[in-house]
């Protein structure tokens, strides 16, 4: 496997490997890998030959007071991990890399599906997200991308993107995986402490909880939101930043449950915010 630091060496890889006949695949991530994103891998690698994995934590979707800073960052560590999975290529280029300095004025906005949930949290996020993976995919020119299903709203922002700019690859989305004890995988989950780290299980219960709720015949989506308020709020160590219930293609808030059906929340445990999710259909 190859850790690739510039765009010219990056292209000419992707060069190669289409002279090979060779289908690429795109993995992009923060890095700080876990099994989350080695699930991304195996999802692209059902789909085709040579799987590219970017690890660039990206300045621009990073809002001020976030944890740019403090992000998680091992390439060591990721390199190995990547290797195993099966990754060809890390493409980790340097901040100077993807915005040479001198002036950046260049940016992609999904518009709409970015107003609400994390994009509402957090403004800024999307537009930082959908310009860097414009970047990579510019860049590498995959033809597909693999994306979790953990990033629900980010998930759905890109697909749209590629959909309204007809930007020529498939997106994949892969399911959200989980600890043995239900928190969802994410690098962020590092920075809780050993009670937080308990305290987070709460994310999991609660959208169980509104699962079920649906699954027997529930409707009323403020129903499940109280429900799942309920069970996070009896958690001293939890805080609310949204719980929302939407559809799972326009991201609309919805009243009554019909379709399918995005419930979706974040919370922050001290300092550290997680999010989570969970689709329903009815
Ligand atoms: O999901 C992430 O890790 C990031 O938002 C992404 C897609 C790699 C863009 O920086």
């Amino acid at each position: 496997m190859e850790v690739i630091r510039g765009i010219g060496r990056m292209r000419e890889f992707v060069r190669e490997q289409r002279l090979a006949g060779k289908q690429i695949g795109l993995v992009p991530t923060m890095g700080y890998l876990h099994a989350g994103h080695l699930s991304l891998v195996q999802e692209a690698l059902k789909a085709c030959d040579v799987v590219v994995m970017s690890i660039f934590v990206n300045p621009l979707q990073f809002g001020v007071g976030e944890d740019y800073e403090d992000y998680p960052r091992d390439l060591t560590r990721d390199s190995e991990l990547a290797e195993e999975g099966g990754v060809a290529a890390i493409f980790a280029p340097s901040v100077a890399e993807m915005y040479p300095p001198g002036g950046y004025y260049s940016y992609v906005d999904v518009e709409k599906l970015t107003e609400g949930l994390c994009g509402k949290s957090r403004p800024g996020h999307f537009r930082g997200v959908t310009t860097v993976v414009t970047k990579l995919f510019n860049i590498v020119q995959p033809d597909i991308a693999v994306f979790g299903q953990k990033d629900a709203q980010q998930a759905i922002v890109i697909q749209r993107m590629v959909r309204d700019l007809n930007m020529p690859l498939r997106i994949i989305v892969a399911p959200i995986m989980r600890e043995a004890d239900g928190l969802a995988m994410s690098s962020r989950n590092v920075y809780l402490s050993p009670s937080e780290r308990k305290a987070s299980l709460v994310l999991s219960r609660a959208l169980n909880i509104a699962g079920e709720l649906a699954a027997n015949g529930e409707r009323d989506a403020n129903v499940l939101r109280k429900a799942i308020e309920t069970q996070i709020q009896a958690e001293p160590l939890a805080r609310i930043d949204y719980v929302e219930i939407v559809g799972a293609e326009d991201l609309k808030p919805v009243e009554i449950l019909q379709g399918r059906i995005l419930i979706a929340l974040a919370v922050f445990f001290g300092k550290t915010r997680l999010i989570d999710n969970r689709i329903v259909e009815v």
